[in-house]
């Protein structure tokens, strides 16, 4: 093995990068030599940091002949993926943690560096500091994953805690969670499930070895959720949780997904809380296994870079094709499944006149679309003399359920559905 210390690049010196350059210091044998960052004269919370090491241009990183891995932290597609491109094409391996960039444009970047017999690891990406691509792609190979679900998103699961424990409404929540800064001033992305959405098309991709198009991932946030919602889950045994789900069966057809969900109160994902992450996988032969953790955050994601640092790393002057099982191989695509053709259990939270007959109307708009009820329930009436009725249905067609509501929206006595979120089955 050579004996020279092994040269990093940090592209972005944020919230991860600073945690991963702490991580880094009491490891001898590797160093990080230069920082692209935005603003060189910005002051860093880092003890003795030598800022001669920064530049404010990335392409001085990924250009620099001495630099063995570069460490990609900046996010977005662009400039990201260009950089990653020239860092390929100088020779270095690359660390990402960069789930947007992966979920638009990964099958490009896997097969971009495979041609320069380079690796990509990205253990950050999804699920922060959650061991979850490695242990899949190394542990885990002899199984068969058919299932995934998971709730990949710490903002929204701090919201969805929140409102659940306070009875408080999304907006008041949103509201105090952007004060404490752990949502973002524009929330978009995490609450419109955007960033879980990104997370679980490259999970399922890595688990299923079959290619998900981002494009053919149904994606709803949690923005329409109300304290309502929450106490009737509660009151019949669920939690609210927004879930990445994906399956897969035998014919290749998937359906893949991010979507709030009312969860159990028996199973381990309802009992997650706050910003901590959750993996549930589904396989043969292993089983049933949910793995959690913090999915955010400066050390916990410094803690997935390092690792994937150390792995190549580690190979480094032994071999001239590293790491053969944690490059990308997938058999060509999955066919996903429209929505609309999906099988799901729903709840539904319906406001109409008080009016006698309403509970066998619902019913019967229900039966005219093919759906089956499990359970129909009266909540009070309130000051204006209307009621809240939720429903439970068997499972239906989504399609029929889509129907459904228009039905009941177009009928006299019914004023609104003012909630439609799918049930675990
Ligand atoms: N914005 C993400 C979250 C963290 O709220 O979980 C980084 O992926």
């Amino acid at each position: 093995m050579e004996n020279k210390k092994i040269k990093i690049g940090l592209i972005g010196l944020g919230t991860v990068g600073t945690g991963v350059y702490k991580t880094l210091k009491p490891f001898e044998d590797i160093e990080i030599t230069k920082i692209g960052v935005k603003n060189i004269n910005k002051p860093r919370n880092i003890e003795n940091f030598d800022s001669s090491i920064l530049t404010d241009d990335c392409y001085d990183v990924v250009n620099d002949p001495e630099i063995d891995i570069v460490c990609e932290l900046i996010g977005g597609v662009q400039p990201a993926f260009d950089l990653i491109k020239t860092a390929i094409k100088n020779g270095k391996h690359i660390v990402t943690a960069n789930k947007e960039l992966l979920a638009k444009h990964g099958e490009e970047l896997f097969n971009f560096a495979e041609k320069y017999n380079k690796v990509v690891l990205y253990e950050a990406a999804i699920a922060g500091g959650i061991p979850l691509i490695m242990p899949i792609k190394t542990i885990m190979a002899g199984n068969k994953i058919s299932k995934i679900e998971a709730i990949l998103n710490g903002t929204t699961n701090y919201i969805l805690t929140k409102m659940d424990t306070l009875g408080a409404s999304y907006q008041d929540v949103l509201k105090e969670a952007q004060e404490l800064g752990y949502a973002e001033t524009d929330p978009t992305g995490d609450v419109e499930g955007f960033d879980a959405a990104y997370k679980i098309t490259t999970l399922a991709t890595i688990a299923f070895k079959k290619r998900i198009k981002l494009d053919n991932v149904y994606r709803e946030g949690i923005t329409k959720i109300r304290s309502q919602d929450m106490k009737a889950a509660n009151d019949l045994g669920y939690k609210i949780k927004l879930i990445a789900s994906a399956s897969i069966d035998e014919n290749n057809n998937a359906d893949v997904r991010v979507h709030p969900m009312l969860i159990s109160q028996n199973t381990p994902l309802a009992h997650i809380n706050y910003v901590t992450n959750a993996v549930r996988l589904s396989g043969h032969p292993i089983g049933d296994i949910t793995l959690s953790g913090p999915g955010a955050g400066e050390f916990p994601t410094a803690s997935s870079v390092v690792g994937d640092i150390l792995a190549i790393a580690a190979e480094f002057g032994k071999t001239d094709y590293l790491l053969p099982m944690m490059r990308c191989r997938h058999e060509g695509n999955a066919n996903c499944i429209n929505i609309k053709d999906t099988v799901n259990k729903y709840y539904l939270s319906i406001n109409a006149k008080n009016n006698k007959g309403v509970i066998g109307t619902i019913g019967k708009i229900c039966a005219e679309n093919d759906i089956s009820l499990q359970s129909i329930v009266q909540r009070g009436v309130d000051e204006d003399n209307t009621a809240n009725i939720t429903v439970i249905t068997e499972l239906a067609l989504e399609k029929n359920m889509r129907r459904a509501i228009e039905d009941f929206e177009k009928d006299k006595f019914i004023n609104k559905v003012n909630s439609m979120i799918r049930v675990q089955v």
